[in-house]
């Protein structure tokens, strides 16, 4: 099957990930690139949109493309800066608003009979986020919606199949969003909607079966989503030539590294467990600072991976779950260091390594990953995990670690993990965990004064974990989990909760 696709040009909206995402809840495949990076075209391309930008076209310097490479080639959607461009660009004129315009707008007029506008009412809210305006259009634009302090919210050029909006359809706010970009992708565009997470297994394990043949692959388990469904669809491809590499690092959830080792095993992966816990204890030994933690957790990573790699005989690729978020970031139009944090992990292992790279998933979005992640029999358990830092518990252990911290930990957390589950409240919170921190406080236990640590609970809902809010969670249990921590794990004798909202704060405490 080959894959028909969506080209989206990238002029820098905060939005533009959010058209691709709605384009392919409608089945239909879709990729973003800068503008300034413009891919070749290909007969899959079936048609382009324009993103917004924040920019402004009056400025000298903004971003600008030679709109003649799609105009009257392929259907055409310029979304607010992008439909701006493409009035400005054809002799129209776009000038400041008085008041930027920025929330909830109602269409007014709307002309039913336009392809791009079919289903949707007059009155339709829409999502507004603009300091220009169209203020004219050329005489063979024709203006298929309007507000009632902007006359262009829409138009068609005559004769040929070019669009623009100037509201945000991609926003869930513009509540016939999904109408619209439906009318432009399927019924435009005439796109078949046959890109589902079945048909992406399929042709990627036809992919990867082509590009592999009998090569050896190395991939390093992380028990979270990506590394897991990475490492699934890769052995449905090549099979025991894929090999996978799990490393305690001593700073796992308790009993994390024996039980998802049996879940990875129990799915056939070819897996090694291996136990590094005594080398990253070492590398930790006396670090305080954040980041250097975090830095000795990553180089005695790499060390212990590729000590294992080459155990393996003439493996020559290397496998990896970077999915489509930080693939897009490390290409953005900002440049990749404008949007990728120094702590993730993106980027793999170093070039002595000397392997070539296989990231099945790096054109998955995390929500993709999941469905791809089900359609191949991966169990919830591992689905529906909460993110956990690469660092693991070092980086919820303020100061110094010490295995009898990390065992502390270990306790208070799974306590706090099960007292989720058995509650129902796992599911509704987007992460989860236990921070020991570096005080001690006074207490009382039975006719003994205490002095003991303390632990902080943290518990956020997000999105993406770019911002989070501190998740509400019930009083009575907060209660009961405090009892339950301070009366089972030796060595904690208070327990708080972190109510800080990011921002201003992060999710991890380091
Ligand atoms: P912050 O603390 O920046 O965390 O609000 C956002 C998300 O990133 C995770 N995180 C990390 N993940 N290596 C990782 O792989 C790290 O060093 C790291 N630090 C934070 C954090 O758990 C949350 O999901």
């Amino acid at each position: 099957m080959t894959t028909e696709q969506i080209l989206i040009l990238d002029f820098g909206s905060q939005y533009t990930q959010l058209i691709a995402r709605r384009v392919r809840e409608l089945n239909v495949y879709c990729e973003i690139h800068p503008y300034n990076n413009i891919p070749a075209l290909t007969p899959n391309v079936k048609g382009v949109i324009l993103s917004g930008s924040p920019s402004s076209v009056r400025d000298a310097d903004a971003p600008n493309i030679d709109l003649s490479l799609f105009r009257q080639k392929l259907p055409l959607l310029g979304v607010c800066y992008g439909a701006q461009l493409l009035a400005q660009t054809s002799g129209g004129e776009v000038q400041a608003s008085a008041i930027r315009e920025y929330g909830r707008a109602k269409l007014g007029t709307v002309t039913a009979g336009s392809p791009l506008m079919q289903g949707i009412d007059s009155h339709s809210q829409v999502w507004m986020s603009h300091g220009d305006t169209i203020t004219s259009v050329p005489a063979d634009f024709e203006i298929i919606a309007s507000t009632d302090s902007v006359r262009v919210a829409a138009f068609h050029v005559a004769n040929e199949p070019t669009y623009g909006i100037q509201f945000h359809p991609e926003v869930t706010h513009s509540l016939q969003g999904k109408v619209l970009l439906h009318n432009f992708v399927v019924n435009i565009c005439g796109c078949s909607q046959n890109w589902t997470a079945d048909s992406f297994v399929e042709s990627t394990v036809a992919q990867l079966q082509q590009k592999l043949g009998n090569d050896k692959v190395v991939l390093g388990l992380s028990g979270g989503v990506d590394s897991s469904v990475a490492a699934t669809l890769i052995h449905r491809a090549i099979g025991k030539n894929l090999y996978c590499i799990f490393v305690d690092n001593g700073v796992l959830r308790k009993d994390e590294f024996s039980g998802v080792l049996e879940s990875y095993k129990t799915l056939g992966l070819n897996v090694k467990g291996v136990d590094a816990k005594e080398q990253f204890y070492t590398a930790l030994t006396g670090l305080t600072d954040p980041e250097a933690k975090r830095k000795a957790i990553g180089k005695t990573f790499i060390e212990v991976f590729d000590q294992e790699a080459h155990l393996i005989e003439g493996v020559s690729w290397l496998g990896q779950g970077t999915i489509y978020p930080d693939v897009i970031e490390s290409v953005s139009v900002k440049g990749p260091s404008a949007t990728i944090k120094s702590h993730h992990n993106v980027g793999g292992l170093p070039d002595f390594m000397k392997l070539k790279v296989v990231e099945p998933l790096n054109t998955l979005f995390k929500d993709e990953v999941r469905a791809v992640g089900r359609t191949l029999g991966l169990p919830d358990a591992i689905l529906g995990r909460h993110p956990f830092p690469g660092p693991g518990l070092a980086i919820r252990i303020l100061g110094d670690v010490t295995p009898e911290k990390v065992q502390i930990l270990q306790e208070v957390d799974a306590l706090f993990i099960n007292g989720l589950k058995r509650e129902g409240l796992y599911d509704k919170v987007w992460q989860a965990g236990a921070m020991l921190l570096p005080v001690q406080s006074v207490g009382v236990m039975g006719d003994e004064r205490t002095y003991e640590r303390v632990v902080a609970l943290r518990a956020v809902t997000s999105v993406d974990g770019m911002t989070a809010d501190w998740a509400h969670l019930p009083y009575e249990f907060l209660a009961d989990v405090s009892n339950e921590i301070i009366n089972r794990v030796k060595g904690v004798n208070r327990v708080v909760y972190d109510i800080s909202s990011k921002p201003p704060a992060t999710i991890e405490w380091e």
